[in-house]
């Protein structure tokens, strides 16, 4: 539950001790992509704190079944797999109406995109694009298709880790994060150049899926669990106590 005051309370600033530098030519888009001015903290307006909101009348039935939203002569190839897990904010509260948008190539390495150009074939039954709204517990799913590694042109032989990528939107604008998962034991994960600019370990460890046994579908799809942490507001600690103390 959320308490009150908590939807306009101010956001806590971005910990970037956690998050990698913008600029990292090891990651070599990074030097273009970066501001090469210092950035400046602004104070959050009411509109960067309490929207978006969302409607599951805007969505689609199959926004959330990467196996089903782009089948045409039959189903994708690949693994089946399920993805699910919960978004907490920083004070660990649920996120519940979080719009999750997700996108993957398929389980060749390839996306289905005029830029991609690598050898794999494209899926005529997948399309590598989800979407799903957070239920009142911050709860999320999906199914979908293992995607498979695939090169880049980074340096040579660099390989991306088999990876989903995710952008998400809280209930204020700047709770907006977009990132990746990855999928636990996969060896490329510790030579990828892209999470090498993650400085901080346990932060690595956060966006590493891990097989949920529990949440398999029998003779259909294993399951990999992945929780997700936004932005906290500072309002459940400017009460006279903090929440789960006595007064
Ligand atoms: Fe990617």
């Amino acid at each position: 539950m959320r308490l009150p005051g908590q939807d306009t309370g101010e956001l806590y600033q971005r910990n970037p001790a956690r998050h990698p530098p913008a600029y990292t030519p090891t990651y070599k888009t990074s030097v273009l992509r970066s501001p090469s001015n210092a950035l400046i903290a602004l104070q959050s307006s009411l509109s960067e704190i309490t929207g978006p909101q969302f409607a599951a009348s805007e969505l689609g039935a199959l926004d959330n079944d990467l196996i089903g939203n782009y089948s045409k002569s039959g189903l994708p190839i690949g693994e089946r797999i399920i993805v699910h897990g919960y978004v907490l904010d920083e004070n660990g509260y649920p996120v519940p109406n979080a719009l999750i948008e997700v996108w993957q190539a398929n389980a060749g390495g390839r996306y289905r995109h005029t830029r991609d150009q690598y050898i794999a074939p494209i899926d005529p039954n997948f399309g590598g694009c989800g979407r799903m709204l957070t239920d009142a517990n911050g709860y999320y799913y999906y199914r979908t298709i293992k995607p498979g590694p695939y090169p880049w042109r980074n340096h040579v032989n660099d390989w991306r880790p088999a990876h989903i990528h995710y952008s998400l939107s809280g209930d204020a604008f700047g709770q907006r994060l977009i990132t990746q998962m990855y999928f636990a034991g996969d060896p490329l994960i510790a030579t990828c150049p892209i999470v090498r600019t993650i400085r901080d370990e346990d932060a690595v460890r956060s966006l590493i899926a891990q097989p949920d046994t529990r949440a398999t579908t029998q003779f259909d799809a294993r399951a990999y669990r992945f929780d997700i942490v936004l932005r906290g507001r500072r309002a459940t600690l400017f009460e006279d106590h903090i929440h789960g103390e006595s007064a």
